[in-house]
């Protein structure tokens, strides 16, 4: 299968994780969203508002200024404030606002929640949002951890995801650090799911620590990947009464080619979660630095090219149904909270499971 684009698929009305919330303090945050300069700030209530980056008067970025102490954000040229509905409440030194026309004084405005840990933004500024994003996975408090890798990686929002969702690559390029010993046959079910498209592998071998010399590689790994529209991507493991961690990244568009992605890995072991931890950290960041390097070369090269044209076969489960939920949502056709993927479909048009044997 071929599939030719030069183009980068971003669904505007969604739900995309902004800052981390503790990276909210009094300074306002900058961030970038596909392009678009964004602001994040706390008003004197500590709720958060998300303004476009821009000042109505000489435009210049309100993320250079501050905080005003009554909790609108006050550019730091003439001082011109901002509340979080966008509204401009101050011009220092205009003695009547009647002079000028007050709405054009207004700063477009994206809707904002505060959820796990996140603040999150919708993709479109002055429209109304829907639903609420994704939760993060409860996995109770006794034996759970949690670990937060942060990293901007140099390729578009599709391409983040499939690389965070591509089992086959990890036999390859991450060889020694979780697969790619002895090869064993596998069973991957890709299904729909609401919103999204799940790949469940079945018969994958137990193969690293204790659990390992223990049962000698009897036991096997419920292992499921997930693609969440708009840019959540989720891995997840469990060997019943051992392990299960869950590995949730969440993405943000900085720009076509440049994606932020926060990997929330969550965990449960029998093992103390101080054991755990480091193990997770360290393998958690050598996989990562391998996957930023490939993905920036991979986008590199699509650019000597002026476009992707991409040749995918049955292993490559994820990517193109990534890219037709985030071509369908983008265009609207599909809501962000129900809808089965596209290209899954029958002729009667119902969804249906495929199926596909791999070597990992
Ligand atoms: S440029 Fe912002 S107040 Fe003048
Ligand atoms: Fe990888």
């Amino acid at each position: 299968m071929q599939d030719e684009r030069s183009s980068v698929a971003f669904p505007r009305d969604a739900w995309y994780p902004a800052c981390r919330s503790g990276e909210l303090g009094r300074a306002p945050v900058a961030i970038t969203l596909m392009g678009r300069p964004v602001v994040i700030f706390r008003d004197r209530a500590g709720s958060p508002h998300a303004l476009e980056d821009r000042c109505p008067h000489r435009n210049l970025a309100l993320s250079e200024g501050r905080v005003h102490p009554e909790g609108s954000i006050e550019c730091g040229y003439h001082g011109w404030r901002f509340e979080g509905s966008g509204r401009c409440v101050a011009v220092p030194g205009l003695a009547s606002g009647a002079d000028a026309d007050a709405t054009a004084r207004t700063v477009p405005a994206h809707a904002v929640v505060e959820q796990d840990g996140f603040v999150w933004v919708w993709g479109r500024a002055d429209a109304p949002s829907t639903g609420t994003p994704l939760p993060l996975p409860d996995l109770g408090t006794n034996g759970t951890g949690e670990v937060v890798f942060a990293y901007d990686l140099e390729c578009t929002l599709h391409a983040a995801l499939e690389n965070a969702l591509d089992v086959p690559h990890t036999a390859f390029l991450h060889q020694g650090i979780f697969r790619g010993g002895d090869q064993r046959e596998i069973t991957a079910v890709r299904r729909d799911l609401p919103g999204g498209v799940e790949v469940q592998y079945l018969g994958e071998p137990v193969g690293f620590g204790p659990v390992r010399r223990r049962r000698d590689g009897e036991l096997t790994f419920d292992h499921w990947d997930r693609f969440l529209l708009p840019s959540t991507a989720q891995i997840e493991y469990c060997v019943a009464g051992w392990v299960r961690v869950v590995n949730t990244i969440l993405h943000l568009p900085l720009a076509p080619t440049l994606t932020r992605a926060w990997f929330v890995v969550r965990f449960w072991t029998r093992f103390p979660a101080a054991v755990v931890r480091p193990i997770v950290e360290l393998r958690g960041r050598k996989i990562l630095r391998q996957d930023a390097e490939v993905l920036a070369q991979q986008t590199a090269n699509i650019a000597r090219f002026g476009g992707e044209r991409y040749t995918s076969t049955d292993l490559d489960l994820m990517g193109p149904a990534i890219w037709r939920l985030l071509r369908r949502a983008e265009k609207g056709s599909l809501p962000a909270e129900a809808g089965p993927e596209a290209g899954s479909e029958d002729e009667a048009g119902t969804a249906q499971e495929t199926s596909v044997t791999l070597r990992v």
